[in-house]
Protein backbone atom coordinates (compact mmCIF):
# COMPACT_ATOMS: atom_id res chain seq x y z
CA UNK A 1 0.00 0.00 0.00
CA UNK A 2 2.40 2.38 1.08
CA UNK A 3 4.54 1.77 -2.36
CA UNK A 4 1.29 2.11 -4.02
CA UNK A 5 0.87 5.59 -2.62
CA UNK A 6 4.46 6.75 -3.21
CA UNK A 7 4.15 5.86 -6.81
CA UNK A 8 1.02 8.07 -6.79
CA UNK A 9 2.85 10.69 -5.13
CA UNK A 10 5.83 10.51 -7.81
CA UNK A 11 3.56 9.81 -10.48
CA UNK A 12 0.91 12.89 -9.52
CA UNK A 13 5.04 15.29 -9.47
CA UNK A 14 6.10 13.39 -12.58
CA UNK A 15 2.95 14.84 -14.63
CA UNK A 16 4.00 17.98 -15.13
CA UNK A 17 7.44 17.13 -15.53
CA UNK A 18 6.45 14.54 -18.33
CA UNK A 19 4.21 17.61 -19.88
CA UNK A 20 6.85 19.63 -20.32
CA UNK A 21 9.04 16.80 -21.66
CA UNK A 22 6.49 16.37 -24.86
CA UNK A 23 6.32 19.86 -25.14
CA UNK A 24 10.02 19.93 -25.33
CA UNK A 25 10.04 17.04 -27.73
CA UNK A 26 6.89 18.96 -30.13
CA UNK A 27 9.17 21.76 -30.06
CA UNK A 28 12.34 20.24 -30.87
CA UNK A 29 10.38 17.96 -33.52
CA UNK A 30 9.04 21.27 -35.14
CA UNK A 31 12.68 22.53 -35.20
CA UNK A 32 13.91 19.54 -36.75
CA UNK A 33 11.55 19.68 -39.93
CA UNK A 34 12.37 23.29 -39.64
CA UNK A 35 16.08 22.65 -40.29
CA UNK A 36 15.35 20.07 -42.54
CA UNK A 37 14.05 22.61 -44.99
CA UNK A 38 16.47 24.76 -43.86
CA UNK A 39 19.33 22.49 -44.37
CA UNK A 40 17.91 21.20 -47.85
CA UNK A 41 17.79 24.76 -49.19
CA UNK A 42 21.55 25.21 -48.57
CA UNK A 43 22.63 22.38 -50.31
CA UNK A 44 20.53 23.16 -53.08
CA UNK A 45 21.73 26.81 -53.28
CA UNK A 46 25.08 25.69 -52.75
CA UNK A 47 25.06 23.69 -55.73
CA UNK A 48 23.59 26.22 -57.89
CA UNK A 49 26.80 28.33 -56.90
CA UNK A 50 29.33 25.56 -57.74
CA UNK A 51 27.30 24.56 -61.15
CA UNK A 52 27.47 28.66 -62.23
CA UNK A 53 31.07 28.79 -60.89
CA UNK A 54 32.48 25.38 -62.76
CA UNK A 55 30.57 26.78 -66.21
CA UNK A 56 32.07 29.90 -66.00
CA UNK A 57 35.65 28.38 -64.98
CA UNK A 58 35.12 25.94 -68.32
CA UNK A 59 33.65 28.48 -70.59
CA UNK A 60 37.30 30.09 -69.96
CA UNK A 61 35.98 32.99 -68.55
CA UNK A 62 38.44 33.35 -66.01
CA UNK A 63 42.16 32.48 -66.22
CA UNK A 64 42.51 29.83 -62.92
CA UNK A 65 44.55 26.96 -62.76
CA UNK A 66 42.72 23.50 -62.84
CA UNK A 67 42.86 23.16 -58.95
CA UNK A 68 39.96 25.52 -59.22
CA UNK A 69 37.66 23.07 -61.73
CA UNK A 70 38.58 20.48 -59.59
CA UNK A 71 37.63 21.86 -56.17
CA UNK A 72 34.40 22.99 -57.58
CA UNK A 73 33.36 19.96 -59.75
CA UNK A 74 34.38 17.72 -56.64
CA UNK A 75 31.98 20.04 -54.59
CA UNK A 76 29.17 19.91 -56.78
CA UNK A 77 29.40 16.46 -57.55
CA UNK A 78 29.71 15.09 -54.02
CA UNK A 79 26.61 17.55 -53.08
CA UNK A 80 24.52 15.85 -56.11
CA UNK A 81 24.81 12.64 -54.70
CA UNK A 82 23.19 13.85 -51.44
CA UNK A 83 19.89 14.67 -52.72
CA UNK A 84 17.38 11.70 -52.82
CA UNK A 85 18.34 12.41 -48.92
CA UNK A 86 17.14 15.41 -48.10
CA UNK A 87 13.42 14.82 -48.72
CA UNK A 88 12.67 12.45 -45.73
CA UNK A 89 9.00 11.74 -44.65
CA UNK A 90 7.53 14.44 -42.83
CA UNK A 91 10.00 17.37 -44.73
CA UNK A 92 7.08 18.97 -46.49
CA UNK A 93 6.11 21.68 -44.24
CA UNK A 94 7.02 24.85 -43.10
CA UNK A 95 8.80 27.44 -46.24
CA UNK A 96 9.40 24.87 -48.19
CA UNK A 97 8.65 24.81 -52.42
CA UNK A 98 9.11 20.89 -52.28
CA UNK A 99 5.65 19.81 -54.02
CA UNK A 100 3.77 17.19 -51.64
CA UNK A 101 3.82 14.92 -55.23
CA UNK A 102 7.55 14.38 -54.01
CA UNK A 103 6.17 11.87 -51.11
CA UNK A 104 3.31 11.14 -53.24
CA UNK A 105 5.32 9.72 -56.82
CA UNK A 106 8.58 8.71 -55.20
CA UNK A 107 9.10 6.58 -58.56
CA UNK A 108 9.48 9.83 -60.70
CA UNK A 109 11.05 11.92 -58.37
CA UNK A 110 13.89 9.18 -57.47
CA UNK A 111 14.47 8.37 -61.04
CA UNK A 112 15.48 12.08 -61.19
CA UNK A 113 17.46 11.93 -58.17
CA UNK A 114 18.99 9.00 -58.96
CA UNK A 115 19.86 10.86 -62.94
CA UNK A 116 21.72 13.90 -60.55
CA UNK A 117 23.55 11.59 -58.25
CA UNK A 118 24.51 9.47 -60.96
CA UNK A 119 26.20 12.41 -63.06
CA UNK A 120 27.76 13.49 -59.44
CA UNK A 121 29.99 10.35 -59.32
CA UNK A 122 31.10 11.21 -63.19
CA UNK A 123 32.15 14.44 -61.97
CA UNK A 124 34.10 13.23 -59.65
CA UNK A 125 34.99 10.48 -61.94
CA UNK A 126 35.77 13.01 -64.50
CA UNK A 127 38.01 15.01 -62.28
CA UNK A 128 40.15 11.94 -61.51
CA UNK A 129 40.53 11.01 -65.20
CA UNK A 130 41.58 14.91 -65.68
CA UNK A 131 38.49 14.44 -68.59
CA UNK A 132 37.54 18.11 -69.59
CA UNK A 133 35.17 16.20 -72.19
CA UNK A 134 33.40 13.62 -69.78
CA UNK A 135 33.01 16.82 -67.06
CA UNK A 136 31.04 18.87 -69.90
CA UNK A 137 28.76 15.94 -70.72
CA UNK A 138 28.39 15.25 -66.67
CA UNK A 139 27.69 18.56 -66.23
CA UNK A 140 24.98 19.28 -68.83
CA UNK A 141 23.25 15.78 -67.70
CA UNK A 142 23.52 17.06 -64.24
CA UNK A 143 22.21 20.35 -65.29
CA UNK A 144 19.11 18.66 -67.05
CA UNK A 145 18.41 16.31 -63.75
CA UNK A 146 18.37 20.03 -61.90
CA UNK A 147 15.82 21.13 -64.30
CA UNK A 148 13.36 18.39 -64.94
CA UNK A 149 12.91 17.89 -61.47
CA UNK A 150 12.33 21.48 -60.65
CA UNK A 151 9.66 21.34 -63.37
CA UNK A 152 7.95 18.41 -62.05
CA UNK A 153 8.68 18.32 -57.75
CA UNK A 154 9.38 22.43 -56.76
CA UNK A 155 6.49 24.95 -56.82
CA UNK A 156 5.90 27.56 -59.14
CA UNK A 157 5.64 30.43 -56.32
CA UNK A 158 10.09 29.11 -55.51
CA UNK A 159 11.68 31.92 -54.64
CA UNK A 160 14.69 30.63 -57.10
CA UNK A 161 13.66 29.46 -60.27
C1 LIG B 1 15.22 15.19 -57.52
C2 LIG B 1 14.79 16.58 -57.51
C3 LIG B 1 15.77 17.70 -57.54
C4 LIG B 1 17.01 17.73 -58.14
C5 LIG B 1 17.71 16.66 -58.96
C6 LIG B 1 17.54 19.05 -57.88
N1 LIG B 1 16.66 19.80 -57.14
FE1 LIG B 1 16.91 21.70 -56.56
N2 LIG B 1 15.15 21.65 -55.60
C7 LIG B 1 14.28 20.60 -55.59
C8 LIG B 1 13.14 20.91 -54.77
C9 LIG B 1 11.93 20.02 -54.50
C10 LIG B 1 13.36 22.20 -54.27
C11 LIG B 1 12.51 22.98 -53.27
C12 LIG B 1 13.10 22.71 -51.88
C13 LIG B 1 12.38 23.38 -50.74
O1 LIG B 1 11.93 24.55 -50.90
O2 LIG B 1 12.25 22.73 -49.68
C14 LIG B 1 14.64 22.64 -54.82
C15 LIG B 1 15.20 23.89 -54.59
C16 LIG B 1 16.31 24.38 -55.23
C17 LIG B 1 16.80 25.74 -55.12
C18 LIG B 1 16.16 26.87 -54.32
C19 LIG B 1 16.70 26.83 -52.89
C20 LIG B 1 16.05 27.87 -52.00
O3 LIG B 1 16.80 28.57 -51.26
O4 LIG B 1 14.82 28.01 -52.01
C21 LIG B 1 17.92 25.82 -55.91
C22 LIG B 1 18.79 27.05 -56.13
C23 LIG B 1 18.14 24.51 -56.48
N3 LIG B 1 17.13 23.67 -56.05
C24 LIG B 1 19.21 24.19 -57.29
C25 LIG B 1 19.45 22.91 -57.76
C26 LIG B 1 20.57 22.55 -58.59
C27 LIG B 1 21.66 23.50 -59.06
C28 LIG B 1 20.44 21.22 -58.87
C29 LIG B 1 21.33 20.34 -59.70
C30 LIG B 1 22.73 20.38 -59.49
C31 LIG B 1 19.23 20.76 -58.22
N4 LIG B 1 18.66 21.81 -57.56
C32 LIG B 1 18.78 19.48 -58.30
C33 LIG B 1 14.42 19.42 -56.25
C34 LIG B 1 15.56 19.01 -56.93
Amino acid sequence: MRRYSRNKILGSRLAPVAGAVILIAAAVAAADIRSVVEYRKDVMLGMAAHLTALTGLLAGEMEFDESHVAAQATSLGLNAQLISSLFPPGSDSGETAALPEIWQRPEQFLAWAEAAEREGRNLLAAVEADDRQFMLRSLKRLADACRNCHQDFRSEGSPRK
